[in-house]
């Protein structure tokens, strides 16, 4: 199994991924080419004979944990932000729970740590669609908590209560 940067020609089968796991809320091609513009190194696929997972980050201002509403990654992305902002994270279904996503999340932590960024964040919605399957369980086994509760633009432009999740590190 390796983890290696994302590439142009990654986009396809992410958002295939993204589809069967999201739905109506998957991430789709443009916001993946924006990250992809805005912050190469933050896009990684973990994989072994194919694609099993792949996250996607930006940095963000320092301080206050802003939560970029519906966003252009090239808009928000700040290259001297000391915060690391996860845009997207997901598993294949087909290979959950084997210790893949937080293999995934120590390669976030080291995206941080090489970035100088002082902690990673991101908003858990409270009515996530993974909430039953333990999504908040796997982020504070991985060293996360709560920083605070707050509301959050997900894709669809819904408001939804979240939890902002941090990983100071
Ligand atoms: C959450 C997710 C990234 C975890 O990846 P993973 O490779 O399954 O994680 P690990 O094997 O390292 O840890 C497994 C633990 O994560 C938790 N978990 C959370 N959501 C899960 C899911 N949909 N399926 C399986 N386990 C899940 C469980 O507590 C599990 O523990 P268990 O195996 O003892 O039951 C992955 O399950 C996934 O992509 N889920 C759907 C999309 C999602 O929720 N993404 C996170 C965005 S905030």
């Amino acid at each position: 199994m390796k983890i290696r940067l994302g590439t142009l020609g990654d986009i396809p089968k992410i958002v295939e991924i993204e589809r069967k796991t999201w739905g109506k809320y998957a991430v789709l091609e443009p916001t993946i080419l924006s990250l992809l513009k805005a912050f190469p190194t933050g896009l990684s696929v973990i994989e072994e004979r194919e694609m099993m997972g792949y996250c996607g980050c930006e940095k963000q201002p320092g301080a206050v944990f802003l939560l970029p509403y519906n966003h252009n990654v090239e808009e928000t992305h700040d290259p001297n932000g000391s915060l690391l902002y996860v845009d997207i994270f997901t598993i294949d279904d087909r290979f959950r729970s084997k210790g893949i996503g937080s293999k995934l999340s120590e390669r976030l932590d080291n995206i941080a740590i090489r970035e100088k960024c002082k902690a990673i964040y991101f908003p858990l919605n409270k009515t996530h669609p993974y909430m039953q399957q333990g999504v908040k369980k796997f982020w504070e086994k991985n060293g996360y908590e709560v920083l605070r509760e707050d509301k959050w633009e997900i894709i669809t432009g819904e408001i939804k209560e979240c939890f902002v999740m941090v990983k100071r590190l």
